[in-house]
């Protein structure tokens, strides 16, 4: 079987296309034939060794965190997926390996694949997903005809959460690029302003009962001058600063995403209806998969959308 690996934490450099042999299935967990994987920003910020104290220090390591495929085996007390069911999800942050012929999971980490998906479709969504609804009802408490303000609204997780925040009758505006305010439009975001905007700007438009900062760029206290009174920010960046800030009495939250099966299941019907839709830049092959990762890492995507590997 061939993934791709890494023997030491580093740049894309490190990273390599090699054989290796799967673990057999242990109690909860499953054996995955994958047919598709995602690129996420954490993918590279794992391989850099910025989560050491959860990864370890044991190589050779795979990367990648997203998927779609096939059971192709079960470990003792795994109850609700059997051998060729077609799934979504992915592994834990400290096996990684998803961008692989084969992966091993915990069966929490996946849920059944909706027919209407592509393999491709399907493994674009678990961690942008499950972030997006995390951070908006978890963190965010969102209720119905509140408003929400996704700084970054076109990436991965912002594009996700609006599509979660609208589709649970919340108003939503954001921030993106001057050349993108379009297509952020067309999702229904309103009002939209650049990512470098003033947020007394706002203020003639209403005050949010939800702030999320999806680029780790916002200012807490500008953050906060665009609350409504008892609203939240919620930031996906968790720095050691913000993780204290976080602990104190008062709006400012930091989301860490967990994979609850039940919110994979969420993401997973939602886009099976269509409320979710997660946009494709690329489409590559196993073994072209290294440059396309590198390329997105160090120039990203000017279009936005996800990579996806297929297998
Ligand atoms: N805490 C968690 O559990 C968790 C989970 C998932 C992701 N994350 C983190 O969240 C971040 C976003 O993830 P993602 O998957 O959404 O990434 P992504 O798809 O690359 O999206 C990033 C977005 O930020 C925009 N952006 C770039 N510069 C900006 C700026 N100065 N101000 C505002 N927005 C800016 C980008 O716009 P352009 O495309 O136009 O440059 C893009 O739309 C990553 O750092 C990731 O590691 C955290």
């Amino acid at each position: 079987m061939k993934r791709i690996q890494y023997h030491q934490y580093g740049g894309p450099e490190v990273m390599r296309l090699e054989d290796f042999e799967p673990a057999r299935p242990g109690p909860g967990q499953v054996l995955v034939r994958v047919r598709a994987a995602a690129a996420n920003p954490m993918d590279w910020g794992i391989r850099g060794g910025a989560m050491k104290m959860v990864t370890g220090r044991s190589f050779p390591r795979g990367l990648g965190n997203d998927l779609s495929g096939v059971v192709e085996a079960v470990g003792a007390n795994v109850t609700r997926l059997t051998v060729g069911d077609e799934v979504l999800g992915g592994p834990t942050i400290k096996g990684s390996g998803a961008i692989a012929e084969m992966v091993l999971a915990e069966e929490k980490g996946l849920v059944m694949k909706p027919s209407n998906l592509s393999y491709e479709q399907a493994a674009a969504i678990p961690t942008v997903g499950i972030t997006a609804l995390q951070a908006m009802t978890k963190k965010g408490k969102l209720q119905p005809r509140q408003s929400v303000f996704v700084h970054g609204c076109l990436g991965g997780v912002g594009r996700a959460a609006a599509q979660i925040a609208l589709a649970r009758g919340a108003s939503v505006g954001g921030s993106c690029r001057a050349t993108a305010a379009q297509e952020a439009r067309g999702l229904g975001i309103d009002p939209i302003v650049e990512f470098d905007f003033d947020p007394a700007s706002l203020s003639g438009r209403g005050r949010f009962d939800l702030v999320l900062d999806t680029a780790g760029t916002l200012a807490v206290k500008d953050a906060q001058k665009m609350l409504k009174p008892g609203g939240r920010v919620v930031s996906i960046h968790p720095t050691p600063a913000r993780l204290a800030k976080a602990a104190l009495p008062g709006p400012f939250q930091v989301l860490i995403a967990r994979p609850v099966t039940e919110d994979l299941e969420e993401v997973a019907r939602a886009a099976e209806q269509g409320t979710l839709q997660v946009p494709i830049a690329r489409t590559v092959p196993l073994t072209e998969a290294i440059a396309a990762l590198t390329e997105l890492e160090l120039k990203g995507t000017p279009k936005g959308g996800k990579l996806v590997i297929t297998t």
